[in-house]
């Protein structure tokens, strides 16, 4: 029994970063926060916000971007614990919430994903009227260029920009 967790542990330090790889944010695994908040956009995973702004988010859904997103006090909680559980500090296993961590001030409440530093930073080489044209919306709209932005995949294989075509660096 021993030696049989000993191997496993084994394995898993041999091959944590490849085998094993976990990629770049969870995907969205629960029910409740897909058919509240995936509705008007797209399923924003867990691990790209603190919890601090999921917090600050899930205390203002009246205000939410201009709408009302509110929700009954249980639903409430109940996405808040599961966005908080997951938040990019309590998920860094992945590559891309352990990068979000390192690159937040943790006194700061960023309200958006596209205040995150390491995100502005990734996204600074692009041209804004790609940005900002009418068939991609904005840098909120993760699916109009990352084609698997639903499954957690932002990796630049799956790159597309609308009217552009593929992001070679
Ligand atoms: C009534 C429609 C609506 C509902 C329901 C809704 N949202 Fe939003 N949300 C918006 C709008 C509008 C924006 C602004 C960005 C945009 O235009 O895509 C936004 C933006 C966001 C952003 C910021 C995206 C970025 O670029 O950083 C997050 C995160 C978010 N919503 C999470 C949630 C969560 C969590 C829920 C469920 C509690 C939720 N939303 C439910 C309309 C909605
Ligand atoms: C206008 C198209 C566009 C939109 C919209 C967009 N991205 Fe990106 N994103 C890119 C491009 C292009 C890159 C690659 C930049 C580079 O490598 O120089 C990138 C890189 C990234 C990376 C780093 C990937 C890597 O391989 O280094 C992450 C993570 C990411 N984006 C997340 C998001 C999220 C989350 C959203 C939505 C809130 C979003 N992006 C919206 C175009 C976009």
């Amino acid at each position: 029994m021993k030696k049989t967790i000993l191997l496993l542990s084994l394995a898993g330090v041999c091959f944590g970063s490849s085998f094993f790889s976990r990629g770049d944010v969870a995907p969205i695994n629960n029910e409740l926060y897909k058919k509240e908040c995936v509705s008007c956009h797209m399923g924003y995973q867990p691990g790209l916000l603190p919890s601090k702004s999921w917090t600050y988010m899930m205390n203002n859904l009246e205000h939410h971007f201009g709408t009302d997103a509110s929700l009954d006090k249980v639903d409430r909680d109940a996405i808040l614990k599961y966005l908080t559980a997951n938040a990019s500090e309590n998920a860094t296993q992945y590559k891309r919430s352990a990068k979000i961590t390192a690159s937040v001030d943790e006194s700061k409440i960023y309200k958006s994903i596209s205040e995150i530093p390491y995100i502005i930073q990734k996204h600074r080489k692009i041209d804004q009227k790609l940005i900002n044209q009418k068939d991609v919306g904005g840098l909120s709209k993760c699916m109009a260029c990352h084609t698997t932005a639903d499954k957690g995949v932002y990796g630049d294989d799956y790159i597309k920009i609308p009217n552009y075509g593929r992001w070679d660096d």
